[in-house]
Parts: C-alpha cells; sequence; structure tokens
C-alpha cells in the first residue's frame, strides 16, 4: 500500500497511513507537531483524565491544548463514568480538536481500579454506554483505542469491538496484547485483521511497528487503514519519514541536535522550565542514540541543571545545527496561529 494515500475517519480526512501513537509522559505538543513535519497523518494526545477535567485541574486542562499546525488531532479521554466522558469530550471539541478519543486500553493498575482504561473490556455494556454518552455529546468522530483483553490470550476486543462501533465508534485502534501482557511480548496482529473482518469502519493497527517493512507488511497481512507508531518514534522522528517515505539513513550529528534543541525550546514554552527540564531527562537518551555521542555525553546531559545549559552543551557538540535550528523555528505557526479557545488561565506553565 501507498503510505501517502489519504483515508477517512467519517468526515476527517488523513493524509497518510501512519498515526502517532498516543503516549503519557511523551506526547506533548512539540512530539506531535514534529510527528506531523515527519509524515504522520494524525497525531494524538496522551490519554487525559476526565476526573481532571471536572475538577478544572489546571495541569490537565493544559493537554488540551492544540496549535494550528497540529491538525488532523485526535485528544483521548480516560475515565468510567459515561456523563462525565460526554462533559470531557464536549471540552475536547471545544479546544478544537479533530477527534475524541477514548482509552480502553490503559493497563496500569492505578487507571483499571478506577473502571477505566482496559478494564473496560471487561465489561463490554459499560463500554458501550460510554461510546453512547460521548457520541451524542459531541458532533466530532469518536473513536476507542483497545488492548485484545485483560487476560493473556483473550479475544475480548473481537466481541467488544463490533458493538463499539454499533454504540457510535468511527474508528478503532487495537493494540493486540493483553493488558496483563503490559509491553512484554509481541502484538498479534492476526486478532487486528479478525477485527477488520468484523467492522465497517477503519481499524488502526498498532504494536511492534518500527520499520517501513513492518508497516506494510501489518498492512497487507490486516487490511488495516493505518499503521499507528509509539515507542519507535521516541527520540526518532527519522523512523516516521523512513516508513512513510522509505527515505532511510541515519539522521547527521546536526540534524539530531537541531530537532532536540528545538523540541526542548517548545516543552519549555508549553509545561515552563521547572517541569520541562525533568520531564526531557529521558528524551536525552533517546535522540542521542543517534548521531555517534559517546556515552558519558548523555549523562553529562542528565546531570545539568537547567535546560539553557543543555541546550549550550549540545551546540557546543554540533555547532552546524545552528541554522537548522533557525529554519525549524522558522517554520512554527506564529503565536496567534496558535488555536487557544480555552481561556489563557487555565494553562499551566509557558
Ligand atoms: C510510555 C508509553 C505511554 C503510553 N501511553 C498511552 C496512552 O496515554 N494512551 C494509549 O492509548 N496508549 C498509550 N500507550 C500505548 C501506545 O499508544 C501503543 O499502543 C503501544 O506502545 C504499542 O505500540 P508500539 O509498539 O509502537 O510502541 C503508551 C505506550 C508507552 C510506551
Amino acid at each position: 500500500m501507498d503510505l501517502h494515500e489519504h483515508w477517512f475517519i467519517r468526515d476527517v480526512e488523513i493524509p497518510s497511513r501512519l498515526v502517532l501513537a498516543p503516549m503519557a509522559g511523551v506526547s506533548v505538543q512539540a512530539f506531535r507537531r514534529q510527528g506531523r513535519r515527519y509524515g504522520a497523518g494524525l497525531v494524538c494526545s496522551e490519554m487525559v483524565s476526565v476526573a481532571g477535567i471536572q475538577h478544572r485541574n489546571e495541569r490537565t486542562l493544559g493537554y488540551l491544548r492544540v496549535a494550528s499546525d497540529e491538525h488532523p488531532l485526535a485528544i483521548q479521554i480516560f475515565g468510567s463514568d459515561p456523563a462525565a466522558m460526554a462533559e470531557a469530550a464536549r471540552m475536547v471539541e471545544a479546544s478544537g480538536a479533530d477527534i475524541v478519543d477514548m482509552n480502553f486500553g490503559c493497563p496500569v493498575k492505578k487507571v483499571t481500579k478506577t473502571g477505566a482504561g482496559a478494564s473496560l473490556l471487561d465489561d463490554p455494556e459499560h463500554a458501550c454506554r460510554i461510546v453512547e454518552a460521548v457520541a451524542a455529546a459531541t458532533p466530532l468522530p469518536v473513536s476507542v483505542k483497545m488492548r485484545r483483553g485483560v487476560e493473556n490470550g483473550s479475544r475480548a476486543c473481537l466481541d467488544v469491538g463490533p458493538r463499539l462501533v454499533a454504540a457510535g465508534a468511527a474508528s478503532l485502534t487495537l493494540h493486540p496484547r493483553s493488558a496483563k501482557q503490559m509491553y512484554t511480548g509481541t502484538a498479534d496482529h492476526s486478532l487486528t485483521a479478525e477485527l477488520v473482518s468484523l467492522v465497517d469502519v477503519p481499524v488502526i493497527a498498532s504494536g511492534d511497528v518500527t520499520s517501513r517493512a513492518k508497516a506494510q507488511a501489518v498492512l497487507a497481512t490486516t487490511g488495516a487503514s493505518a499503521v499507528m507508531v509509539g515507542r519507535g518514534a521516541q527520540g526518532n522522528p527519522w523512523a516516521l519519514r523512513e516508513i512513510v517515505d522509505g527515505v532511510g539513513g541515519e539522521p547527521t550529528r546536526e540534524e539530531v541536535v537541531a530537532e532536540l534543541v528545538l523540541f526542548i525550546r517548545e516543552t519549555v514554552r508549553e509545561l515552563g522550565e521547572r517541569r520541562a527540564s525533568g520531564f526531557l531527562k529521558k528524551f536525552y537518551g533517546w535522540y542521542l542514540g543517534r548521531g555517534r555521542f559517546p556515552r558519558p555525553f548523555k549523562q553529562e546531559l542528565v546531570v545539568l541543571d537547567s535546560t539553557e545549559d543543555v541546550e549550550r552543551r549540545l551546540i557546543a557538540a554540533a555547532p552546524g545545527a545552528l541554522p537548522l535550528i533557525e529554519e525549524l523555528e522558522a517554520e512554527l505557526p506564529s503565536g496567534d496561529e496558535v488555536q487557544l479557545d480555552l481561556p489563557i488561565s487555565i494553562y499551566g506553565g509557558g
């Protein structure tokens, strides 16, 4: 399949067959914008708590910030109360997102013990009530991301998936591992193929797609409309370009530094220096896996106090990155192009 072929989730046009995965602690705006630049047709926020939205928690509401160069964009919500999910969906719509995605896949205890995330796969009737309430609350297409089921070997997704579509889901994403598996073993995409044959809405295949060859194989053997890439894109937007365009090859040290510096600056603008400096540490290791940086260099960055120090150190290691950074900054939308439909006072951090 041509990964550049466009497709639709209801009336939302998606310009490529590659979707950037929602990842808690990773999918900040800088990650999503970068994903779009490197070929992702659809990007997604990390999971946003409906309880946080209900309580107007500043940090939670910050996740609803959408920039003009992110579209099409899904914002993912998680919760277990249909009315609260419906209210959250209306906030997602007000924030300017194109799709409301629901998380029925999170395996983490803190989430499942509240009746949210993957535990909904054990309670299909309740899961359907949530989808019905959310679909009724917003004119946007609503979608669901799920795992194969809770227990190892479960095939619950094949029972629940069609019911969620009947309840109003305009697309489904399947990560065919069980919740128990967390991230161990492999994603069994034969289940994705079965799900595709059971529903008449687009299915997105998530799990273990890290290369163009794997993406092509998953698309061909499952009939899915698109592949989703998560861990493969952490600190590695070049993997997205390889998957969509077939343009491989390692980025230069200058390219790595330029993307990382832009990522740092944007994340500081979004989260503020204090939150960003801790948040960014994991990204240094991810990015510097390319560009032939010596191991001590990564360790050095992690212990620096401020992101300005990190930036200075990076540019010293690759001064040729400076013009690239200027080019990247020039492509960003100016402040007034950034959609801020919610009152400015609710945003935490820069
Ligand atoms: C750090 C991390 C955070 C994640 N957070 C979310 C999330 O917020 N919502 C969600 O639906 N899936 C989440 N996932 C699952 C991914 O979206 C994806 O389905 C999974 O990682 C398998 O794809 P991959 O092999 O391409 O990484 C997360 C995964 C990781 C590694």
